[in-house]
């Protein structure tokens, strides 16, 4: 039996794919390694993967194309989906929105027929803090209503919760919905803002501050993000008829998977200038169309329920970035 894991050459799936590997499961990994951002990166990630020696195949599929990924996991028996890839990005869904309804609809659909077809265990896939808008009532609570989203990647992620609930109301499919904030670490992002405050501040070039700092995130490292997925990934919702956290009836829950502590953006900045030892230059700017002000998730439903414990703040995870993106930049 194999796990299948998307988006395997992105941040979070390659972490997932690793993990996995490393206890001895059969991996298939997918992606269609667009470049969105650079795509050595990604490739980089695919060989780091490669090198582990487990049982681990890779297939370069994108997963809205129907066939494409029936092609992709032809003669595999797949018991488990940790569907992590995605069209991610706030900004990028002003500029492009059609690779969103893409790889975050037709996409997630597609993992969906596959799952119904394959008769999976579990199906764990990944939504997101974005989904919450701009909801003033803080901590976000799962309970919240999420019915107005700020962008339209925030749209396509609340499509998804409702198409798996469809799902597992129909075919009774288990399926864990994963809200992530804001998650950085080593082979992070490039898009996001610790990767970008970094290497402008290790070049000497300004960074862009939005809304002149007053935000605020809950930042969350990838070691306690993967330790909360594979948790989930071994944990299906038992379809015993009683409400799960989200309020499904189905065997479908949807959790908030943050680091339980927001914090400033300025903040953040000061724990990257101390980590490159090198000051940054702040350029104030206004608030981005689409991005929230404010990111603090209530992760108690998690904490009970499969005994997620984050326990790395930024003072820690950032130093942490910056030594990983200075070997990976030869800039030691
Ligand atoms: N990183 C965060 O802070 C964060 C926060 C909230 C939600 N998320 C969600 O978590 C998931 C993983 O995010 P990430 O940070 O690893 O992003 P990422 O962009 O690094 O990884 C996503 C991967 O999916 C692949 N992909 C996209 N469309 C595809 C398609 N049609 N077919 C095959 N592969 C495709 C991309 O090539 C990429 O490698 C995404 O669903 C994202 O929306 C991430």
């Amino acid at each position: 039996m194999a796990i299948l894991v998307t988006g395997a050459a992105g941040f979070i799936g390659f972490y997932t794919a690793q993990i996995l590997l490393a206890r001895g499961e059969r991996v298939i990994g997918i992606d269609n390694l667009n470049d969105y951002y650079f795509v050595k990166l990604k490739h980089d990630r695919i060989a780091a993967l490669n090198a582990m020696g487990g049982d681990f195949r890779f297939v370069e599929c994108d997963f809205g194309d129907e066939h494409a990924l029936e092609a992709a996991i032809a003669g595999e028996s797949i018991d488990r989906i940790a569907h992590i890839g995605a069209q991610a990005g706030v900004r990028y869904s002003l500029q492009n929105p059609r690779a969103y309804v893409h790889s975050n609809l037709v996409g997630h659909v597609n993992i969906l027929e596959l799952g119904r077809q394959a008769g999976v265990k579990h199906i764990v896939y990944a939504s997101s803090s974005a989904v919450y808008g701009g909801n003033d009532s803080l901590p976000f609570r799962v309970e919240d209503r999420v019915d107005q989203p700020l962008s339209l990647y925030a749209a396509t992620k609340k499509a998804d919760e409702l198409m798996s609930e469809s799902y597992a109301h129909l075919y009774r499919i288990p399926q864990t919905g994963l809200r992530f904030f804001t998650v950085y670490g080593p082979w992070g992002r490039p898009d996001m803002a610790v990767w970008l405050f970094t290497d402008a501040i290790l070049r000497g070039r300004p960074i862009s501050v939005f809304n002149s700092g007053a935000m605020r995130r809950d930042f969350t490292y990838i070691d306690d993000i993967i330790a909360g997925v594979i948790s989930a990934l071994d944990n299906p919702p038992a379809d015993d008829g009683q409400t799960k956290s989200g309020g499904s009836r189905s065997p479908h829950t949807i959790y908030n998977i943050g680091n339980n502590q927001s914090e400033d953006l300025g903040e953040l900045i000061d724990t990257i200038e101390a980590a490159c030892g090198r000051p940054a230059i702040r350029q104030m700017m206004p608030m981005q169309p689409g991005d929230v002000k404010e990111t603090f998730a209530d992760i108690s439903a998690i904490q009970r329920e499969l005994g997620f414990r984050p326990t790395t703040g930024i003072k820690v995870g950032i130093p942490r970035f910056v030594s990983w993106f200075r070997d990976y930049y030869g800039m030691n």
